[in-house]
This record gives C-alpha cells, sequence and structure tokens, in this order.
C-alpha cells in the first residue's frame, strides 16, 4: 500500500465539485468550486477527504505522520488536465510542411499530393514497434510535466491493418507502462488510402467488416473516430462507420466540419457521438443539435492557429449550451504541440472563452469527453487522486501568462509523479 498524500493549504484549491454525472454546460462551465486555503488527502489512490486546511487538519491531525505532505501554499491546485484528444503514436515530424504552408501551400494540398497524413503513415509504417514506443513515451513525459494525466491516443496512421494494430497495441503499452492514462481510439478512417482513391466505399467496407470487428474483439480500443470532411469521409461513409463501431461496442466521435462546412455537427448529435472535434466551420443549427444531445464539443485551438485559420466559435457554442472542452490535438502535421495550458490561452484569445471556462474544458469536460466523468477531471471523494500544482496563485494566471510551464508539481494515482 503506498503512503497517504496530504496537499497542503492552496491558494486555491479548484475542486469542479458537482459535475461527475453530466458535462457542465453555460454559466455552470464557470462554478469552479475553488476553496482558498485547500487541502486533499488521498490514499491508495483515491481522494479520501477535500476541505480547507483547517478541517483536514482536523479530520487527519492524529495520522500525519503517515502522510507525505505536500505543502501548496500560494499555489494553485486543480485536477490533473485531461487531453481528450491527440494523435500520440506516430513517428517522423513534418517541418517541411511547415515551411510549405508558410510559402501559401495548403493542409488539404499538402495532403493530396500525397504528404500530410500519408506522409506520418509511411513513417509510422517503417518504425518498430520499439520506436513508436519511445517517441510516444517521450511525448508522453512532456505532457506529464505540463500537468497533464490522462491522454487520449488516435490510431490512423496505418489505414490498414498490421499498423493499425501496431499503434492501438503501443498506445496499450504506454498505458500501462507510463503514469499517465492513455485513452485509446480506434482512426482506420483517417484519409483514404491511395489504393482505394477510385473506390473509397470498398475502405469504408474493409474498415466495417473487417478492421472494425477486430479492433473490439481485441479489446484495442474504447472509441471510433472518423475524419469527416470535403474530399475524406463523406458524412454517408462517417454514419456508416460510426454506426458500424456502435454495434462493437465503440463509442463514436467524430472530426467534424473542420476545414469545410460538412454537417459533421449534425451527424454527431444523430449518431449519439460522445463528442465532436474541431468544428471550426459547424453551423448554427448543428451546435443546437449538439446541445440538445449533450455531445461534447472538443475544440482544438491549437490546430486553428497552426494551420493559420480561424478558429472555432467556442463562445457562441458555450451560449448554445455545447459542453465544451479543449484539447491539443497532438500529431506532427496540424498541431505539433503538447502544451494544453497554452492551447487555454488561445482558448481564451482565440474563442472568447472565459479564463474559468477553459479551465472546466480542461478537466472535467475533457473527462466526458472520454467517458470518464466519474473517476477524474475533479476534486471530489472517491476520484482518483490526480492533481496539478502551478506555481502560481489563481487559475487565471493559468491563461494569462502564456508560454511557461507553470507545472509545479503533478500527483498521479495518489503518488509525486513530477516535483
Ligand atoms: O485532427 N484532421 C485530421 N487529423 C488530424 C491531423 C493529422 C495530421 O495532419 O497528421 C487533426 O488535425
Ligand atoms: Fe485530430
Amino acid at each position: 500500500m503506498s503512503k497517504a498524500i496530504f496537499i497542503r493549504n492552496a491558494n486555491q484549491l479548484v475542486t469542479l465539485q458537482g459535475g461527475a454525472h453530466a458535462p457542465l454546460v453555460k454559466e455552470a462551465m464557470s462554478e469552479l468550486g475553488i476553496i482558498e486555503n485547500g487541502s486533499v488527502w488521498i490514499e491508495d489512490g483515491v481522494i479520501q477527504a477535500v476541505g480547507t486546511d483547517e478541517e483536514l487538519l482536523a479530520m487527519f491531525e492524529g495520522r500525519l505522520d503517515e502522510a507525505e505532505v505536500v505543502d501548496a501554499s500560494g499555489k494553485l491546485v486543480t485536477p490533473g488536465l485531461v487531453d481528450p484528444h491527440t494523435h500520440l503514436v506516430f513517428a517522423g515530424s513534418r517541418e517541411n510542411e511547415f515551411n510549405m504552408r508558410l510559402q501559401g501551400a495548403t493542409y488539404m494540398d499538402i495532403m493530396n499530393a500525397g504528404g500530410g497524413i500519408h506522409a506520418t503513415t509511411r513513417a509510422t509504417k517503417a518504425a518498430s514497434n520499439e520506436e513508436l514506443f519511445h517517441a510516444s513515451y517521450g511525448r508522453l513525459n512532456q505532457f506529464l510535466r505540463h500537468g497533464v494525466t490522462t491522454v487520449e491516443a488516435k490510431s490512423g496512421y496505418g489505414m490498414e491493418w498490421e499498423t493499425e494494430r501496431k499503434q492501438l497495441e503501443v498506445a496499450k503499452r504506454l498505458n500501462e507502462n507510463h503514469v499517465i492514462d492513455v485513452v485509446s481510439t480506434f482512426m482506420g478512417a483517417h484519409a483514404v488510402p491511395k489504393e482505394y482513391k477510385e473506390n473509397p466505399d470498398e475502405f469504408v467496407r474493409l474498415l466495417v467488416e473487417e478492421m472494425i470487428p477486430m479492433v473490439a474483439e481485441l479489446g484495442l480500443a474504447e472509441f471510433n473516430d472518423v475524419f469527416c470532411e470535403h474530399g475524406v469521409f463523406t458524412p454517408e461513409q462517417s454514419r456508416v462507420i460510426l454506426e458500424a463501431g456502435k454495434r462493437h461496442g465503440l463509442i463514436p466521435k467524430i472530426h467534424a466540419d473542420e476545414i469545410e462546412p460538412y454537417e459533421g455537427a449534425e451527424l454527431a448529435a444523430e449518431v449519439g457521438a460522445i463528442s465532436a472535434d474541431h468544428l471550426l466551420k459547424a453551423s448554427e443549427k448543428g451546435m443546437r443539435a449538439m446541445a440538445e444531445k449533450g455531445v461534447v464539443g472538443v475544440l482544438l485551438p491549437g490546430t486553428a492557429y497552426f494551420l493559420m485559420a480561424e478558429s472555432a466559435n467556442g463562445r457562441k457554442m458555450i451560449d448554445l449550451g455545447v459542453p465544451v472542452a479543449l484539447s491539443t490535438d497532438c500529431n506532427p502535421g496540424s498541431s505539433p504541440t503538447v502544451s494544453l495550458p497554452f492551447i487555454m490561452n488561445l482558448g481564451c484569445l482565440k474563442m472568447g472563452m472565459t479564463p474559468a471556462e477553459v479551465i472546466t474544458a480542461t478537466t472535467i469536460n475533457a473527462a466526458h469527453a472520454l467517458n470518464r466523468g466519474q473517476e477524474i477531471g475533479s476534486l471530489e471523494v472517491g476520484k482518483k487522486g490526480d492533481v496539478t500544482i502551478f506555481n502560481i496563485e489563481n487559475y487565471m494566471k493559468l491563461q494569462y501568462s502564456y508560454g511557461v510551464n507553470h507545472t509545479d508539481t503533478v500527483v498521479k494515482n495518489g503518488q509525486v509523479v513530477v516535483r
């Protein structure tokens, strides 16, 4: 049994209490449940008590010598951050395309010419299991140092069974070997491989009849994602792929309305997706449908920034009642970053979200986008002992003072893993 951890006397302890059962919407996204001079007692990896330092001292006075005490005086304490959308497991990098885009080429031009996702697919196919594992492990270390304790990871740099399986197996091994929890999503429908360019429905058939059933049978993923975009998968093909996943117990997610309006948000609501992600060009009708069905909008302002596009309208989505989460979209083409705190800053400056809303969007709402709202994303009794301590006095400073890593200490499953 591991030693108890007593995090004491935070200047602000952001609890986000009350959001475990459903993601927070509208005004509730601003209710952070802050406790001043707040403390948390964690034992056996689970939060046992949350309150003011005075309250917890009274409760645990006789047991102080059993615990590792972490002094959080003057600091900000939040739930461990959750990143609900990444393409973590990949090989290679694409700074050459960055340079091409700076000279006028578009993301889609590069992809259609055989680069983009196809370039990373070639590199990922060529990489050994070990190479992929070590490259991704290094990225997880960086996530952790930025205060992130749970990361989603998509496949999709294979688009044929062997490489998709290799990516998912690496993600599974990362989950078992790294302190960060890695949550897997199958994204065989990331692009149409060039051999199927003339007959994309045959590739859809392969996904639906062969790959999705095998992913489910081997227990390699919880979610099934598709890039629903003009020139990639149509809404009709996306529907078929997501419905097939559902029949095999895989929860739908969708890359929706990223580059052109394509009724992806509407489709997410129709199929009962747990989240629709990107949404730069989502229609108001689609946003309203998402709000009605409680589909989490996972917004990725780092991707818009890096592709030099206008960000999704996060402000409008929140006002319409869409539960909003934020993510890095960490990938080598459209968002090569692991800094969720930087994404928070973009959430404020590029999407009109408030500092309080972006905290909710990277904790409890992000947890809901991964079907883990009951386990992580808030500091409440019975939840996992995942906690991040920032070396700043208050939550607004996390977005205000950008481009600086303020992470001081990270506690994962009740153990100090970064100090
Ligand atoms: O979420 N839009 C599609 N997929 C990724 C990018 C993948 C890549 O360019 O390698 C995204 O932006
Ligand atoms: Fe993505």
